[in-house]
């Protein structure tokens, strides 16, 4: 069996930043309250017209110029996203497109805030297979899109952006072991009520925007989060002190810090982006995890732990040597 290993990683952030300070303009609420409920204090909102293929196509070609390789070295494109451009083409195909290296399997994959998870999951099947020796791993969102302004229960925490990694055949792990799950049964706490199959046409006032039960999805987040590292570690005889990093879903302070302290990690060891990202969606891991790269914090041969939590629910954890 072949295993996978990031050869580098990338990520972007569209320009605009949108403060606390705008949002007290726009609904009821203070940059405090923000801030001590959500850690989050500016989010990146695309521009109108700039769309989840643009900022996938950025984070990308950094991720490709991270790894040495040219985009035609690519054989696999598998891009976690629940905001595409389009119903269809998928933004996979489109970013296939951009960057010029035809022919390999290119689809997106579902799985709201998890989706990168998934995606990166996925990607290293194939490798281990033989399938594909070097797949673009991409976790994009314009979530903003979907968002409701005027709900303040939801609109404060969401923004956008994009992370990509480059993922290769290797010798030694890399990827050490990849879990992925899933219920259903979770469907109302945070979901988008239109839909293709059911309707585009307002059935409802903002049918077409995330809802949201926040302080359900709170608890069920951080005993998820909690309970997927344990179980990880545990298969692979590990505890959490052999972590150098956490990179967890990128939520909400409040449920990283929760599930920090549960696990019994101090918060040096988890990447935290919240403050200045928000949640962005299926971005947020890969988006994390290249910011603790470019700064220096994660080195070669660093163990780290990549957690997703989304819609559905979903869920994932990706255990990993860098
Ligand atoms: N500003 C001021 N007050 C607000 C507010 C805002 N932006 N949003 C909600 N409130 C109010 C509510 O209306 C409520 O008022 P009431 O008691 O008069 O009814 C009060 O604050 C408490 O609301 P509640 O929803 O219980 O607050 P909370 O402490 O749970 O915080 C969230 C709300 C959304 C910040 C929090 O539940 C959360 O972060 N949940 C997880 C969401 C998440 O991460 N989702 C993505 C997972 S992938």
């Amino acid at each position: 069996m072949n295993y996978a290993r990031i050869a580098g990683t990338g990520s972007y952030l569209p320009e605009k930043v949108l403060t606390n300070a705008d949002l007290e303009k726009m609904i009821d609420t203070t940059a405090e309250w923000v801030v001590e409920r959500t850690g989050v204090e500016e989010r990146h909102i695309a521009a109108p017209g700039e769309t989840t293929c643009d900022l996938s196509e950025q984070a990308a070609r950094r991720a490709l110029a991270a790894a040495g390789v040219e985009p035609t070295d690519i054989d696999l494109i598998v891009l976690g996203t629940t905001t595409p451009d389009h119903v269809f083409p998928s933004v996979a195909t489109q970013l296939q497109h951009r960057l010029g290296c035809y022919g390999g399997p290119a689809f997106d994959v579902q799985a709201v805030c998890t989706g990168f998870v998934y995606a990166l999951d996925i990607a290293n099947r194939f490798i281990q297979t033989g399938a594909v020796r070097r797949a673009l791993v991409v976790g994009a969102d314009t979530f903003t899109r979907i968002i409701n302004w005027q709900d303040r229960g939801t609109c404060i925490l969401f923004g956008d952006g994009a992370g990509a990694v480059v993922l290769e055949a290797a010798s030694e792990p890399g990827i050490i072991d990849s879990r992925l799950g899933a219920d259903g049964r979770y469907k109302e706490l945070l979901w988008v009520p239109a839909g293709v199959s059911s309707g585009y046409e307002q059935t409802r006032e903002n049918a077409a925007f995330v809802e949201m039960r926040g302080s359900e999805v709170f608890k069920v987040a951080v005993t998820t989060l909690k309970e997927i590292a344990e179980q990880i570690l545990a298969a692979n005889h590990l505890t959490v002190t052999d972590l150098n990093w956490l990179i967890p879903h990128q939520a909400n302070r409040r449920i990283l810090s929760a599930t920090a302290k549960r696990l019994g990690l101090p918060e040096e060891r988890m990447v935290d982006c919240v403050r200045t990202h928000g949640n962005t969606s299926a971005a947020s891991v890969p988006l994390a995890l290249d910011v603790a790269v470019r700064d220096g914090r994660i080195q070669r041969g660093d163990t780290l732990l990549l957690e997703g939590f989304g819609g559905g629910f979903t869920w994932g954890a990706v255990l990993l040597k860098y």
